[in-house]
């Protein structure tokens, strides 16, 4: 797949890549807007070997304890092969060389099996160390945190559990403080000891919210908002695929319906003009919105039945069918609400349920998409 565009936000991070690391940066953005694109895109063909990265996925992770978070950020397995790291002179070695991503941190199993019985700060401290010997053997480490949606699921059933989040709600229990003890060790790492670059990528915007409006993170954090393109890159875009993928032109006018079936979403373009080399366009189109408009029904009658409650601040809060309606109403007329539009147990409902986006940093809600828009629009 050939990567378009995106000229600013790539500009954007490798400043930021570029000075030394001072703040923990957020890459946020709504659902397949590009961003696990954008930063790949950016580690591999975007920096010089004096950089080291290390990519950690929690995309099929449910992190619920400290075991599951070390099992998601450690690996025990040498680069591409499944012969095992023997012990720390084989961690250097992978630390040394090339450019090079280094999927998870390098571990040896001994070791590893050692940090499940010991102290989250222990993984910490093994952390620390690993990025230290980077730098000591001149490379500048990177941790990339990305929370990869899992889309087909996410289509199945709109509340799935969202990874990040979840470490969240260990903390609201009480259980075991981990988010925190994680973010702690973040501040750490870029604000006190400037040792390494950390980017977490997350579409969670509740998520982004909380650390946003979380007191002790304020002055520590640094948010990238990447956004579905806007009409006039979109359209670009689509003329890019469709030389890469149909051989043609589009005419104006398809562009302009594709645009008003999906917006900019890149993702939702992308599979637009895949199908489209072997359908019409407009089947593609509807059959897309049908699909969207289907859930969207059943997520509504499913309203009659079952009393959903959220979580503010620890106290669960009842939302019922008439707010939620009378929140999708604002939409008919217009794509971007206030935040202080909607009540914010509402909000947090169909932020939860993937309906709508929040963007802290503008105090404002969108539809996660304009498949999404284009299906309130016609179910309300
Ligand atoms: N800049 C881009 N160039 C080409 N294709 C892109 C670009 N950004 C996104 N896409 C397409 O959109 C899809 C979803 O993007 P992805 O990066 O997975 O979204 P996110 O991580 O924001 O959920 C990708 O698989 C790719 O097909
Ligand atoms: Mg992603």
């Amino acid at each position: 797949m050939k990567f378009f565009n995106r000229e600013k936000e790539i500009f954007e991070i490798l400043s930021v890549l570029d000075e030394e690391p001072n703040n923990i940066y957020f890459i946020y953005g709504p659902i397949n807007s590009g961003k696990t694109t954008l930063i790949n895109h950016i580690i591999n063909n975007k920096l010089n070997d004096g950089y080291k990265v290390f990519y950690i996925n929690f995309r099929t992770l449910l992190i619920s304890e400290k075991k599951d978070f070390i099992e998601a950020i450690f690996t025990t397995k040498k680069e591409g092969i499944l012969e095992k790291i023997k012990d720390k002179s084989e961690v250097i070695n992978i630390l040394t060389k090339g450019v090079g991503i280094v999927t998870g941190i390098p571990i040896p199993e001994v070791e590893l099996n050692n940090l499940f019985e010991a102290r989250i700060n222990d993984a910490f401290q093994y952390l620390n160390d690993v990025l230290l010997e980077t730098k000591k053997c001149g490379k500048r480490p990177i941790i990339i945190f990305d929370v990869l949606e899992n889309f087909v699921f996410q289509n199945l059933c709109r509340s799935a559990p969202k990874n990040l989040q979840m470490i969240k709600e260990i903390t609201a229990n009480g259980q075991k403080y981990l988010l925190k003890e994680i973010f702690q060790f973040l501040v750490s790492l870029t604000k006190e000891q400037h040792l390494a670059h950390c980017l977490c990528l997350t579409s969670d915007s509740l998520f982004v919210e909380y650390v946003y409006n979380t007191g002790e993170l304020r002055g520590r954090v640094e948010y990238i908002f990447v956004d579905d393109f806007d009409k006039e890159i979109a359209l670009k875009f689509m003329d890019f695929l469709a030389e890469e993928k149909l051989n043609r032109k589009l005419s104006n006018d398809e562009k302009e319906l594709i645009y008003s079936y999906v917006g900019g979403k890149a993702k939702d373009i992308y599979d637009i003009i895949i199908k489209t080399a072997h359908k019409n366009l407009r089947d593609v189109l509807e059959e897309k919105l049908l699909n969207e408009v289907n859930i969207m029904e059943e997520f509504l009658r499913d309203l009659n039945y079952i009393k959903p409650e959220v979580n503010i601040r620890g106290q669960m809060i009842e939302v019922n069918k008439k707010e939620i309606m009378e929140a999708l109403e604002l939409f008919k007329k217009k794509y971007v609400v206030k935040l202080h539009d909607i009540p914010k147990h509402v909000y947090v409902y169909l932020i939860n349920e993937n309906i709508l986006f929040l963007n802290p940093q503008k105090g404002i809600l969108k539809p996660q998409s304009f498949l999404v828009w284009n299906a309130i629009k016609k179910v309300v």
